[in-house]
């Protein structure tokens, strides 16, 4: 089908914006021998792992669903990390991943006996207590009063037996230089620690396929890195894999009138796009402006009954009428991870669009997986 013929609302995936991002992802890994893995929170369409497996030499997962969908779906290395695992959860774990990390040292000695004899290779996710953002408290991890990662203060000097390589996430949607930075800060306060590992995974929040990151500057701190301490370098970015490369269509249902003109759409922010009120963020819109910008301004709202389910304010060169649609883009990432179904709304339909335009409908929702998620 082509791109009209979609059926409202579904996310679509532009494969060819999603490999345009995968090569220049795999550019990095080739001038610098980082390893890059795929951040699945962001982004788990399994459909197009055998795309991102052409490029990407592995996964990292949040949780042991997500690890055993790599597994599944991906092959190639398998990383995890969790605040806090089960002891079941640790015994899957250890089977189908090569890397794991742990927040705690208690965590790590708690389920000691489980990885050591599964031989994998195991971190410590280190918080170097270096903020580099400001506004955004809830995606900052050296936030005050943090509970991810081990501060200088709790990791003994030589580290605990057993342990091969550190992991610090402190980064969101940032360019190079606060990753710069932030490792100066690990070299200052944890260069005891760099002596003794053969792995560091530098997390995700770099935002390396936008247009003006500073890819040279990356490669020079991962080549320095590897070279100084003579360890491997791992990136696990999830935004930066699929980028701008997906969008959100929607149809306007009814425009009723408060103030200003409120269009109803059949798609959701609580449900469908959560991070736009819980960042919160304006997701851009396809040929749209700013309020004001252009000639009509209307308000884009949903059908459920949450009063503040508001994507945002728009401006447009025609009044939008009901049965028009709607395109937000930048919607592949953390969109399809978190949505929900609050007051019964459906799922969008989940569609890839080929590099010649041809549109698959890769997946449908409907009442079942509502009800399945009940009881
Ligand atoms: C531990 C860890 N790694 C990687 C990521 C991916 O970050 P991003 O999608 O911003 O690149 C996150 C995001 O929260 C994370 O918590």
């Amino acid at each position: 089908m082509d791109f009209e013929q979609i059926r409202t609302p579904a996310y679509v995936v532009d494969e060819k914006k999603l490999e345009n991002n995968l090569l220049i992802l795999k550019n990095v890994s080739d001038r610098s021998q980082a390893k890059i893995l795929l951040a699945q929170k962001a982004f788990s369409m399994y459909r197009v792992y055998p795309l991102i497996k052409k490029y990407l030499c592995g996964a990292t997962a949040s949780g042991i669903f997500e690890a055993r969908l790599a597994a599944e779906e991906l092959g190639g290395e398998n990383h995890i990390f969790c605040p806090a695992f089960t002891e079941e959860e640790m015994k899957e774990a250890v089977n189908i991943c090569d890397h794991i990390v742990f927040n705690s040292l208690t965590q790590l000695e708690l389920h000691r006996k489980i990885w050591e004899n599964a031989g994998v290779s195991v971190g410590i996710r280190i918080n170097p207590e270096f903020s580099t953002q400001e506004g955004h408290e809830i995606y900052d991890p050296c936030a005050r009063g943090s509970r991810l990662g081990v501060t200088r203060e709790n990791l003994p000097s030589v580290l605990p037996k057993g342990v091969t390589g550190l992991h610090f996430h402190t980064l969101c949607e940032q360019n190079v230089q606060p990753l710069i930075d932030t490792f100066r800060a690990v070299e200052e306060k944890f260069g005891d620690a760099l002596s003794q590992i053969s792995w560091i995974n530098l997390g995700g929040g770099h935002h390396i396929t936008r247009e003006d990151y500073d890819i040279d500057a990356l490669c020079e701190l991962v080549m320095y890195i590897r070279k100084k301490y003579g360890i491997e370098v791992y990136l696990e970015p999830g935004e930066a894999v699929a980028l701008n490369a997906g969008y959100l269509v929607t149809t306007v249902m009814d425009i009723v009138t408060n103030d200003m003109p409120i269009l109803i759409l059949d798609t959701s922010a609580a449900c469908h796009m959560p991070d736009v009120l819980e960042m919160p963020y304006r997701p851009p819109l396809k040929n749209a402006g700013l309020p004001s910008e252009k000639a009509f301004t209307c308000r884009l709202s949903s059908c459920t009954c949450l009063a503040g389910d508001v994507i945002g304010d728009y401006s447009f060169d025609d009044m939008p009428k009901v049965g028009d649609r709607l395109v937000f883009e930048d919607m592949a990432i953390y969109s399809m991870v978190k949505n929900n179904t609050f007051n019964g709304m459906p799922l969008p339909d989940i569609v890839l669009m080929h590099g010649n335009g041809d549109c698959e409908l890769v997946k449908r929702f409907g009442y079942a997986d509502f009800k399945e998620r009940l009881s």
